[in-house]
């Protein structure tokens, strides 16, 4: 049947037409369990039926608070999460703080530029206060990253809730995590053990269009490179002088020329072999994998929608359900 115009639909038909809509808008491609909304055990509408549909807004309005007071932020949220779910799956194991007899995964060398903890803090406390006892640090890690790729500008994505807080924090585990000194074919593999294609990897280190890397993650780079160079031959002559500089007086490097900026202009900086990070630059300079950087330089929107669907497959690592975990009454602490 055609409707010339909305006034003319039923109720029954507007209902079918708004619960269609919600079903594609929220949970259709992901939908692995089969119900409305439910993937991997988890559901969009996690919270609403938890009788706390207030979850969502919280989380958003405090990264929208703390970002415009500090944009840089952004980088910091998304990346916590990435750490979170590359060790012991997506459980906020990474928010743990080390104890007398424990040093947790976020004193590992590869976690000291963390940053953002105290926004997770602010969240979860006035959550506690809300609906005690319901929304858990691993969730609201998720959802605080996916707030922050949208407010720096990145795509607009929902995903599923109801992950638990894991109650393992180890500094020897964060061995999973990838240092920048990977190239392409390792990091093809390693993502690939999380189930990870190579686009959703190329995806994925998108991520770099915001933020920065410290002299101590590049300067490999900058001389001894290997037997026959002294420079990272793959390294733009005139860029290796500014990372150089960068190293001397100690201070940051943007990934690319937008650094709070969510945008393909990462793929671009690697065309142009200003890629900070080796572990960015392979991806240009492998066969395997320079297509892809391509494409995403050419086309953003299709970054953009690589990389939610990415992210949602990153959030669903190993995530912890029911008895497997809790919901932590502070995010640094087991309970
Ligand atoms: C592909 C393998 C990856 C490697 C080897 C890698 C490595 C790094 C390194 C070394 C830094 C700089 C740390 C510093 O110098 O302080 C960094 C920063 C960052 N990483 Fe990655 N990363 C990878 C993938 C990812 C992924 C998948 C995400 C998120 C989805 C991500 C998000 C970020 C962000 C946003 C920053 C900037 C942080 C800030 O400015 O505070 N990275 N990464």
């Amino acid at each position: 049947m055609i409707y010339q115009s909305l006034g003319e639909m039923g109720k029954y038909e507007l209902f079918m037409v708004i619960l269609l809509m919600d079903i594609i808008v929220s949970g259709w491609r992901f939908d692995g369990g089969g119900g409305y909304g439910l993937v991997d055990g988890l559901r969009m509408d996690y919270y609403y039926m938890m009788n706390c549909p207030f979850a969502e807004g919280i989380v958003k309005n405090a990264v929208n608070r703390h970002l415009q007071a500090d944009p840089t932020l952004a980088a910091a949220l998304i990346r916590m999460h990435f750490h979170d779910c590359f060790v012991e799956g997506c459980d906020a194991s990474v928010l743990i703080d080390s104890t007398k007899g424990n040093t947790a995964e976020k004193d590992s060398p590869a976690n000291l530029s963390l940053r953002g903890y105290e926004i997770i803090d602010e969240i979860k406390e006035e959550l506690e206060n809300r609906c005690p006892g319901v929304v858990s640090c691993a969730d609201i890690l998720a959802m605080a990253a996916r707030d922050a790729v949208f407010f720096a500008g990145g795509p607009v994505y929902d995903i599923p809730k109801g992950r638990k807080d894991g109650r393992r924090s180890r500094i020897e585990d964060t061995i999973n995590l990838p240092p920048p000194t990977l190239n392409s074919s390792e990091l093809i593999r390693l993502f690939g053990q999380h189930g990870f294609t190579a686009q959703d990897m190329v995806a994925l280190s998108g991520a770099h269009t915001l933020g920065v890397a410290r002299c101590s993650s590049f300067k490999h780079r900058l001389s001894n490179f290997d037997s026959t160079h002294d420079v990272d031959p793959t390294l733009d002559a005139q860029f290796a002088k500014t990372l150089s500089k960068r190293c001397s007086d100690n201070s940051e490097q943007a990934f690319d020329t937008t650094k709070n900026t969510f945008d393909n202009d990462y793929y671009n900086a690697l065309q142009r072999k200003t890629g900070v990070l080796f572990s960015d630059q392979t991806l240009y300079n492998n066969p395997r994998t320079r297509g892809i950087v391509n494409a995403y330089a050419f086309n953003q929107a299709m970054f953009f929608l690589d990389f939610q669907q990415a992210m949602i497959k990153m959030g669903l690592l190993d995530v912890k359900e029911g008895s497997n975990g809790e919901v932590r009454a502070n995010c640094r602490i087991i309970n």
